[in-house]
Order: structure tokens, then C-alpha cells, then sequence
């Protein structure tokens, strides 16, 4: 039987093993390191006497050994099987983003049903998978501390924000559809108050509510587990009344926490990976995920793909609640991610920045605006794939 390595391979170690993970479908298996070695030699379609003549230090029955064990995981595939034909696939699908963004995706895909898992024959309890949430009590012990639902820093100064009501009476309808990303603005100030009302609406806490073990809140997103893990950082430039600098925006007592002094236009430019845009807004806002909230009750590492989607949720909102205020929003996910950190004082290890907003007050014709597509380029575009 002729054998290859599967393309969709990544080896590392767990606990002190050295584990090799095939995905999407293999199974990730602790061998010895050496497996490595071995599977170098199946870079092409090789029987496992050809790869043996490769390993002149390993006996025959040794590579014959390990080969049995590389192929049970699928890291070795087959000749002209259909793991083989789907490996190729995803290789050539995933192409520049293979193995990071393919590793992730199919690493953590399927996770509800391993095969062989014993079902209890009931539904899960609503926003509860109990097969990958950590249990609330380990048997015999204390329930593992939940952690704080806020971030706070004690030892910085603290502006409280007015606390008037937001003007989000605009109609849905005009909201929804006027909203455009904004890469140009005016450069005028924008009102502290309209800042206020913008943090509050989308970061704020709306409500708490009993999870059994104590409370949780609710923002105007959904958020997954309603474990609330991101927490947002203000960029200020242009705020009147807020001095440029680095600020924390604590949604419990609805208040900003000075962490550094000064930003400028050209470093916001910067810290978006060198985008022009990013130097004209009035503030910017860094949406970083305190981890351990997500998985101190889901261990899983599929949640780190929540952790994503709620950032995205979060980006939404603000994007409609910007525009009901009058503002144009923006969001960037190219941004130089530890120099974000750096900036909001995080450490870029529990605490990750996962996506930069943005706003000011429009301009009127802005400068970056595409124009609408026109027949030239309908004409070079293909509506439908047959
Ligand atoms: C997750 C995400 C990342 C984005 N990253 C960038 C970016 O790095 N630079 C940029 O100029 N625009 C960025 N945008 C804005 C998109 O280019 C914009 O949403 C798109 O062109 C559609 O325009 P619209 O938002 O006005 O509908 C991003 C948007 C999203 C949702």
C-alpha cells in the first residue's frame, strides 16, 4: 500500500506528548517524536519499505510499527482513497491560510457528538451544551470560582460619564440601511454626552440575571454563555472634554479609566496597520476578550470561536448605534494586535485585543467612499458560478 503524509497535519506537544493532529477527520494521537521523522519520509506516495530505506537508523519493524499507528490517526492516507481526494481538496481550498486557519476551523468542528459518546437522551438546557460546558462542581468539590463579570483598575483616575438618555429614536429602517462604513470624517469634536450614550448602549449592562451560581448580565447583543468576556478600550483623539489618551471603559459604573495619556492620529494610523483612515476618526475602541470568563465554563477551544462572534456582534451594534447618534462608524481587523495590547494595558495573554472600531463625525463626500458599481464593472465581474 502506497502512503502519503496528510497535508492537514499539525504535531505538538500536550502535556509533554508529542501529539500528531490530523484534521478534519483524524484523530489526534500521542507517538513518540520520532513519528515525525517518520512521517517526513511519506512526503510523497511511498509503501512503508521505501520509507525505511529513508530511516536507515530505525529498524524495519520500527517504522513498520509506527506506520500502522500513523495511519489508525490519518496522518499517513492511503493511496486513491477518499481521504486522500478530500485532504487534497482542503489543501487546495485552504492554500495561504492552511495550516493555521484549517488547523482551528476543523480542530474545532464536530465537537457536540464524539463519536462513541454516550447521549443521556436529553436536550440540552437552553444557551447550555453540557457535553463541552465545565461542569459547575468537580464530584467531591468546591465549585470552581467563577471570575469577575467586570474589569476594573483601582489605581487609575476615573471620569464618570453623564448618564442622559441616548437619542436612538432614529427609525430602524433608515438606521439600518444609512449605515456605510466612514473612512473620512470631519474632524470636529465629538460631544462627550454622545460618546457617553455610545458606550453605554452597546457595552453597558442592560440587565443581570441568575445563572444558579450567581449573576450575569446582558448587554444589547447577544453574547455567548452570557458570559460577557470582551470589554472595551477607548482610543480618545477628538472627544471634547476627555484629554487624548488610553481610557478603560468600566460598564459598571459607567465611567472611563485613564490608563495612558496622549494618542495622536498618526499612531492611530499606526496601531491600524498603517491604514490612512484610521488617523481621521474622533476615537477609536478596542474590543479585547478577557479569556478566562469564556473558559472558565467552557473549556472547550471551540469558544474561542465565540469569543469571535460575539466581537462581531458587538462591532454591529456599535456600527448601528453610532449611526443613530449621527456618527460614522468604521471597524478594522488589520491592526498590529501587541502594540493594541500594549496601548490598553493588556497583557496580551489572558487578556487578547480581537477587533478595532472606530468613529467621528462623517464627512459629507467622503474621500474613501467606493463609488457605485457601473456597467464597466458588472462587466468584469461574474454574477453567478456554473
Ligand atoms: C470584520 C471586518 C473587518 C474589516 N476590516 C477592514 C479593514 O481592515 N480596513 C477597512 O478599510 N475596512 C474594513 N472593514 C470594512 C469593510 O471594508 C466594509 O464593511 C465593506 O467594504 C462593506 O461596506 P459597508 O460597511 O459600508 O457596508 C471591515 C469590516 C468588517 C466587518
Amino acid at each position: 500500500m502506497r502512503l502519503r503524509r496528510s497535508r492537514c497535519l499539525t504535531c505538538y506537544w500536550h502535556d509533554g506528548t508529542f501529539v500528531v493532529h490530523p484534521h478534519p477527520h483524524g484523530t489526534p494521537t500521542a507517538l513518540h517524536p520520532a513519528a515525525a521523522e517518520i512521517l517526513d519520509a511519506f512526503e510523497d506516495w511511498s509503501t512503508a519499505a521505501e520509507a525505511a530505506e529513508q530511516l536507515t537508523h530505525l529498524t524495519p519493524d520500527t517504522v513498520e510499527e509506527a506506520v500502522g499507528a500513523l495511519v489508525s490517526s490519518g496522518a499517513l492516507l492511503a493511496h486513491g482513497g477518499t481521504a486522500a481526494h478530500r485532504d487534497e481538496e482542503i489543501a487546495g481550498r485552504w492554500g495561504s491560510w492552511m495550516p493555521e486557519a484549517s488547523f482551528f476551523h476543523y480542530a474545532t468542528q464536530d465537537v457536540y457528538d464524539p463519536p462513541g459518546a454516550p447521549s443521556d437522551g436529553n436536550p440540552p438546557a437552553p444557551g447550555e451544551v453540557p457535553a463541552v460546558a465545565s461542569p459547575d462542581r468537580a464530584p467531591g468539590e468546591d465549585p470552581v470560582p467563577l471570575p469577575p463579570l467586570f474589569t476594573e483598575h483601582p489605581d487609575v483616575p476615573l471620569l464618570l460619564l453623564p448618564r442622559r438618555p441616548a437619542g436612538l429614536g432614529a427609525a430602524f429602517g433608515q438606521v439600518l440601511y444609512e449605515r456605510r462604513t466612514h473612512r473620512d470624517f470631519t474632524g470636529e469634536p465629538v460631544p462627550l454626552e454622545t460618546l457617553a450614550a455610545l458606550l453605554s448602549a452597546v457595552f453597558g449592562p442592560v440587565d443581570f440575571i441568575d445563572c444558579g451560581r450567581g449573576a450575569l448580565y446582558r448587554r444589547t447583543s447577544p453574547q455567548g454563555g452570557s458570559r460577557q468576556e470582551i470589554d472595551a478600550y477607548v482610543g480618545a483623539l477628538d472627544v471634547e472634554g476627555l484629554d487624548p489618551g488610553w481610557y478603560h471603559y468600566d460598564g459598571l459604573r459607567h465611567g472611563l479609566e485613564l490608563l495612558t495619556e496622549g494618542f495622536t492620529p498618526a499612531e492611530a494610523a499606526r496601531l491600524c496597520a498603517g491604514q490612512e483612515w484610521a488617523a481621521r476618526p474622533a476615537f477609536l475602541v478596542v474590543l479585547a476578550a478577557r479569556l478566562e470568563r469564556m473558559s472558565a465554563k467552557y473549556p472547550t477551544p471551540r469558544a474561542y470561536r465565540v469569543c469571535l462572534l460575539d466581537a462581531g456582534h458587538l462591532g454591529q451594534t456599535f456600527a448601528l448605534t453610532a449611526t443613530a447618534l449621527g456618527l460614522g462608524p468604521a471597524q478594522t481587523g488589520a491592526f498590529r494586535d501587541s502594540e493594541v495590547a500594549e496601548r490598553c494595558g493588556l497583557d496580551n495573554t489572558g487578556q487578547v485585543p480581537l477587533y478595532v472600531l472606530a468613529a467621528g463625525h462623517p464627512a459629507r463626500a467622503g474621500r474613501d467612499a467606493p463609488p457605485p458599481a457601473g456597467v464597466p464593472a458588472f462587466g468584469a465581474t461574474t454574477l453567478l458560478g456554473r
